[in-house]
């Protein structure tokens, strides 16, 4: 029989012994970790990085570009991802804060030579980065003047919408109503934090983001949720990358 020395020595058997040891582990992580292990494990890190149980707050202490961002930067990374391959004209984002996540967009966009952001926010009064490609508008973002403003801002070009500011269900769902028009067939209208209220963070938070797409998805046909977006595990969106199909 061969040992491993043989096998050392003969490149080919050192090929064939690495696919069966590859093979082997392959096999004892899936009886390890089957689907409903594998998603525990994602939903026990999800809970800590999102409290911050162990390391601070994590969460709220990430920035892009020196600038609060309140983001899981994997979630960031597919918007960039998108952002590459749709190319929308505008951004349309509601919740600023501080303005990190529309820097972020900016930046992209940036990089990619074309694009602009309109943000918008309640709280006028917060200093945030300047930057030719943004644009901030202060104001309640279901407020029929508000949504006007964007319109008017927005110019009739394609966007790529992301609801990021008053999580409750009401707010998002009346948000979900006001700014889909301005997504095209094809195009994505990303739900921020449908995590909250136990899926799996915040329990105890009552109807949020989650809650609002279950409802905007009852009443409209042309939008589906494009789980895809979730590959890489943890997202704060879970079931909000929303695709419009028609
Ligand atoms: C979660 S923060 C936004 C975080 C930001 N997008 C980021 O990633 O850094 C939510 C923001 O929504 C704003 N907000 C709350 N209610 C709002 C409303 N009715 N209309 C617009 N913005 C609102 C808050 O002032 C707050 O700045």
């Amino acid at each position: 029989m061969a040992g491993a020395r043989d096998f050392a020595r003969h490149p080919k058997g050192a090929v064939q012994r690495a696919r069966v040891d590859a093979w082997l582990v392959r096999r004892a992580l899936k009886l390890a970790f089957g689907k409903r292990a594998r998603g525990d494990v994602v939903d026990q890190f999800h809970r800590l990085y999102y409290d911050g149980a162990v390391f601070g707050d994590t969460r709220a202490d990430t920035s892009w570009l020196g600038v609060p961002a309140d983001k899981c930067p994997l979630d960031l990374w597919v918007y960039q991802e998108l952002l590459f391959r749709l190319r929308p004209p505008v951004v349309i984002e509601t919740g600023t804060a501080n303005g990190g996540s529309a820097l972020f967009f900016a930046s992209m966009f940036d990089l990619l030579g074309e694009g602009e952001v309109v943000t918008v926010d309640v709280e006028g009064h917060v200093e945030r980065p300047a930057h030719d490609r943004i644009t901030y508008v202060t104001g309640s973002s279901i407020d029929e003047e508000t949504v006007g403003r964007v319109r008017e801002l927005v110019g009739g070009r394609e966007a790529m919408v992301f609801l990021d500011s008053d999580h409750r269900r009401d707010h998002v769902l009346a948000e979900l109503r006001a700014y889909h028009p301005f997504v095209p067939a094809g195009g994505y209208l990303v739900v921020e934090d449908t995590n909250l209220n136990g899926r799996p963070v915040s329990p105890d938070y009552g109807p949020g983001p989650g809650e609002a797409v279950d409802d905007f998805l009852r009443e409209q046909s042309h939008f589906t949720r494009d789980r895809g977006c979730e590959k890489l595990y943890m997202t704060f969106n879970p079931g909000g990358y929303l695709r419009r199909t028609a």
